[in-house]
């Protein structure tokens, strides 16, 4: 097959009134800018700043750590990046496809707070790998291709602190891989291309090898693949829920046991990469009860055979389907809803108060080198309690395509950061299509416009990184301006984790919500209220390590805090 990952040395992968007018001024803009007759729900909403006009690399792949720092990077075989390592140091690599003796950074970290960036140095080639933060904090990063294939490299969350190349830690090579934290802290890493199978990090003995997943296998397209980048959820009876292609099981991981085969989705077309679209596993809720349920929400992607056509410069339309299901349900079966837009390299992100953001990505073709066309500019929100068929709706657009090698992720303060976006092999930014893009992004959803400012909530306890346990009961207080009056129904605590994003998957995102009591004003205070909550139970529900915690109120996310559980 024609690889979009492949290299020119690499022949085997040949492979308020303000804002109703704001509002009024962006829906004439909006509405004159579509080309065709596609309805799009009413609203519109959210805000869009650039951030970096240029950060030096292409934004590939995104983690966001418990300093509010962002460990953003790239590949290192395509040549000289637009930032120069710092100290005069170099990268001498003799294993190096493109550049063997490089002096620019094909990482760097993104202070949220101070909106600066700083040169990171990755020695082996990181490109197309995937992440997972362990359970103190630190990013552990695994694959990549040529030297790094099998590396495992970590970074930690401090004020200077660099990437640490730890060997080969893999026993296969995992580019295309997806990771998931695992409750006893471990990471799970999950296919790659040609990868039928997944290993663990840390292994537990030096002699550990890969364990076979024979769906990968089933379902590798011979022409298209279509199963890269896995879809993974951790379900809340332990196993694995994986996607790959059209086909979903559940594993258990431990026993190498395929516990139970979902129906096939609706349509039975590919989801997968290079037909990207994403998943997320919607929101936890009634983490005490023995029935809780968790439910799988896959959008977008491409048509069967639209890869093969990309070669002939035919770009297919992109799937506008989302299929829903209940994966704990005894006879689960897929609920298919229509976005307003068709969708593929779209980005799934779930917001703070249970809302999930689908953002980037393309209307026709696929992922891959000069695949996609039609960037689609306008993120859409899905309310997954909505009734069906009030779920989704449009937002305001960016300005700038956001196509193949583009990425999302959730902030501390509610913004989504928005970067990346190369269809080229190499860095090219005049006279293609779809340039290579340096600048980094932010999208603010409407619940950030000020018009809701006396309703936020702000949180003043826990303290920031407190360390909380399993089961245990907590009082979160928080404040609302002066004069709002608190809707005790209108109060949700949430507590998400912060993914590792690449290539149009959230990896480790998972969105739990706390039990609680009731909402209560503290005495002697007009504004300042106090409600106990309680930590999910097991691991399982929330493997163990930081989330950030934040106090919805009418849907309105406050600011969230860093808490630790353990
Ligand atoms: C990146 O660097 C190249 C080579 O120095 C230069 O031509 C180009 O203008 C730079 N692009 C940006 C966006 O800074
Ligand atoms: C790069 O490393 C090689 C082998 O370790 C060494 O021979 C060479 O001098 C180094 N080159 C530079 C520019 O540092
Ligand atoms: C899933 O995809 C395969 C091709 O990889 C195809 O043969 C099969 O019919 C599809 N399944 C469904 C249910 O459409
Ligand atoms: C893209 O950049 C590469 C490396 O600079 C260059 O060789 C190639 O000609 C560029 N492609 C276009 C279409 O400009």
């Amino acid at each position: 097959m024609k690889s979009s990952c492949s290299t020119t040395s690499s022949t085997n992968f040949i492979h308020s009134a303000f804002f109703i007018i704001l509002w009024f001024w962006f829906s004439i803009i909006f509405l004159a800018g579509q080309k065709n007759s596609q309805i799009h729900a009413a609203g519109g909403g959210g805000q869009w700043v650039v951030l970096q006009k240029n950060i030096g690399i292409t934004a590939m792949h995104m983690q966001l750590l418990n300093n509010d720092r962002v460990v953003i990077f790239d590949r290192t075989d395509f040549g000289e990046s637009n930032i120069t390592l710092p100290d005069g140091k170099c990268r001498n690599d003799t294993f190096e496809l493109a550049i063997k003796n490089d002096c620019t950074a094909h990482s760097v970290e993104y202070d949220v707070i101070s909106n600066s960036i700083r040169p990171l140095m990755v020695q082996t080639d990181v490109w197309c790998s995937s992440g997972v933060v362990a359970p103190d904090g630190h990013l552990i990063q695994t694959g990549g291709f040529n030297d790094g294939e099998r590396v495992v490299r970590t970074f930690e969350p401090c004020g200077n602190c660099d990437w640490i190349e730890r060997g080969l830690g893999l026993v296969n090579r995992r580019w295309y891989a997806t990771n998931h934290i695992l409750p006893d802290g471990r990471a799970i890493i999950i296919g790659g291309r040609r990868q039928f199978n997944y290993e663990f990090y840390p292994k537990s003995s030096a002699t550990s090898s890969a364990f076979t997943l024979p769906l990968l296998r089933e379902t590798n397209d011979p022409n298209e693949e279509n199963n890269l980048y896995p879809f993974v959820h951790l379900n809340v009876d332990g196993n694995l829920f994986i996607y790959a292609n059209n086909r979903s099981i559940l594993l258990d991981y431990k026993n190498n046991i395929v516990v139970r085969s979902y129906p096939p989705m609706p349509g039975g077309h590919p989801r997968n990469y290079p037909s990207t679209g994403s998943s997320v596993l919607l929101p936890l809720r009634n983490l005490g009860q023995p029935s809780i349920e968790a439910e799988v929400l896959i959008c977008g992607g491409a048509p069967r055979g639209s890869y093969a056509q990309v070669v002939a410069k035919n770009f297919i339309r992109g799937l506008d389907s989302c299929g829903r299901i209940k994966i704990t349900d005894k006879s689960p079966r897929w609920i298919m809803e229509t976005m307003p837009l068709p969708r593929v390299m779209g980005d799934m992100i779930l917001l703070p108060n249970g809302h999930v953001l689908i953002i980037n990505g393309v209307e026709a073709g696929t992922a891959g080198w000069e695949d996609g066309r039609n960037p689609v500019l306008n993120p859409v929100i899905y309310r997954p309690n909505n009734p069906f068929g009030k779920r989704f709706e449009t937002q305001n657009p960016s300005s700038i395509p956001r196509v193949y090698h583009s990425t999302a992720i959730l902030l501390r303060d509610g913004r989504i950061l928005v970067g990346g976006s190369n269809p080229h092999m190499l860095y090219n930014f005049t006279g293609v299509l779809y340039p290579t893009e340096l600048r980094l992004e932010a999208f603010s959803p409407t619940y950030l416009d000020s018009i809701s400012s006396n309703i936020r909530p702000k949180i003043i306890s826990p303290a920031p990184k407190v360390r909380l346990t399993y089961g245990q009961r907590s009082i979160i207080r928080f404040s609302i301006p002066a004069g709002a009056l608190l809707v005790e129904t209108g109060i949700s605590i949430t507590m998400v984790s912060p993914s590792f994003t690449t290539h149009s998957f959230a990896m480790n995102q998972r969105l739990l919500v706390l039990s609680r009591g009731k909402a209560t004003v503290v005495a002697g205070t007009s504004s300042t209220y106090q409600v106990q909550v309680t930590m999910p139970n097991s691991v399982v529900l929330a493997p163990p390590g930081y989330y950030l915690l934040f106090v919805n109120h009418q849907e309105i996310p406050s600011e969230g805090m860093w808490v630790q559980i353990q």
